[in-house]
């Protein structure tokens, strides 16, 4: 059996398959390159690490624009699927001076929101012409902070996922889809995100 569909085998079900992300992609790369043609601004993407290098690396090809790419990592949730609500910066941008360039950060998904609205206040104070984000998927079931992303590849329901660059326990990110993780991987039948969610 190969490795693939030992990881396979912990997916409950496919959520979005690689042709239906493909197409996401191309639709989000198109309407970036429609919105941003005419600004005077560098545009530099400013991917949220790890989760969205996959996103990352498929949305930079069909963004038919001139545009800078950095990276930033935030500890967000350790092996848990629920966030600590400790945001703190591990790796800050390479970029030194972002003040006057249109900035567009490339999330994987939007959950809580805690760490996008901590990063999004962050990059502000640095002063960028313009601060938009990009998220591959958006949980808003589970908004905790008033946050709202700018451009959304796909809305889904209260559920782990995995694959396409989201890990559980820094695994299953190189499956090519994106998949429902069954709940058993992270113990018990009911997802801790459901007990939490009884339990506010
Ligand atoms: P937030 O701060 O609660 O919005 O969490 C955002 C981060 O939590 C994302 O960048 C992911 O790394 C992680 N995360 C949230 N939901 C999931 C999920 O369903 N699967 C994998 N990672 C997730
Ligand atoms: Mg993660």
């Amino acid at each position: 059996m190969s490795r693939t569909s030992d990881m396979s085998a912990d997916v409950e079900r496919v959520l979005l398959s690689e042709t239906q992300l493909k197409s996401i992609v191309a639709r989000i790369g198109r309407q970036i390159t429609e919105d941003y043609r005419d600004s005077a601004h560098p545009l530099i993407l400013v991917s949220v690490l790890k989760g969205s290098v996959v996103f990352m690396g498929d949305l930079m090809r069909v963004i038919d624009l001139p545009c800078y790419i950095d990276f930033m990592s935030v500890s967000s949730y350790g092996a848990g699927t629920t966030s600590s609500g400790v945001v703190k910066i591990v790796k800050d941008l390479d970029t030194n001076v972002i003040e006057g360039a249109d900035l567009l950060i490339v999330e994987d998904i939007l959950d809580s929101g805690k760490t996008l609205s901590y990063l999004k206040s962050v990059l502000l104070a640095r002063k960028p012409a313009s601060i938009r984000i990009c998220t591959l998927l958006d949980k808003p079931a589970r908004r905790t902070v008033d946050l709202q992303a700018d451009y959304v590849g796909a809305v889904i329901p209260d559920a782990f996922v995995v694959g396409y660059g989201l890990d559980y326990d820094e695994k299953y990110r190189n499956l090519p889809y994106i998949g429902i993780l069954k709940p058993c991987v992270y113990g018990g039948e009911e997802s801790e995100q459901k007990k939490e969610a009884t339990a506010r």
